[in-house]
């Protein structure tokens, strides 16, 4: 599984690609505007700061709504940088333009996705990834996790290449339950990722260990 980390903040992006294990990032307009960074300029250098950092791809989330309005903003935030991927929402001038984006050559990150039609629909149209939210799911108290289940099992009946990104991952558990059901990618935040670290028996272990060591080597 791929590990995407769900922020737009340049330290831990450092910190989780120091870590060795990150294979990508995903912005979306309220994680650049948590960062403070606003105004369009400002969000293109921050998308390019952003690929400089990492090696793996890094979603960039149109603003537009309307078909040649997300073409145009597409367009250009995939000139950018060749690990750009173009973030579109779930809406039918999204899809429209996922379509034009896959037979352009240009990555796409189908965005907003709360059911398995949408996946389906997603798919059909060629996105690259499509990110179920599934911590807004479990939010309202349904199952995020069953709807990665279900959208695993209509991929895999039709050999779709469109890779499940499980978005709005919010904790550890989150991130492993993922792994078990065969999402593609997680995105979410550092936390989830260093969370995989901690164990008490580790923790007890090593402080053993160590003091063993010690005793011996006075
Ligand atoms: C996905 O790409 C979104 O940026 C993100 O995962 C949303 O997560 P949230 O529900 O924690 O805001």
């Amino acid at each position: 599984m791929k590990f995407f980390i769900d922020t737009a903040n340049l330290d831990q992006i450092k910190e989780a690609q120091d870590l060795g294990v990150l294979d990508g990032v995903t912005t979306n307009p309220s994680l650049m505007a948590k960062e403070g960074i606003t105004g369009r300029e400002n969000i293109i250098n921050h998308y390019k700061k952003i690929c400089e950092i990492v090696e793996g791809d890094v979603s960039a989330e149109v603003i537009s709504t309307d078909y040649e309005g997300i073409i145009k903003e597409g367009e250009e935030l995939a000139k950018l940088h060749d690990q750009i991927v173009v973030k579109v929402p779930m809406i039918k001038d999204g899809i429209k333009a996922i379509k034009y984006f896959s037979d352009q050559g240009i990555k796409t990150n189908c965005t907003l996705v709360f059911s398995v039609g949408q996946a389906l629909l997603a798919a059909k149209a060629g996105a690259t990834y499509v990110s179920p939210f599934i911590g807004r799911l479990d939010d309202i108290s349904s199952d995020g996790l069953q709807l990665i289940n279900e959208i695993r099992l209509i991929y895999d009946n039709y050999a779709f290449e469109t890779q499940i990104l499980a978005a709005s991952v919010r904790h550890t558990m989150h991130v492993i339950d993922c792994a078990k059901i065969g999402a593609n990618v997680m995105t979410g935040p550092l936390s989830s990722i260093l969370g995989l670290l901690n164990h008490p028996l580790t923790d007890s272990g090593l402080e053993k260990f160590l003091a063993d060591y010690q005793k011996g080597n006075q």
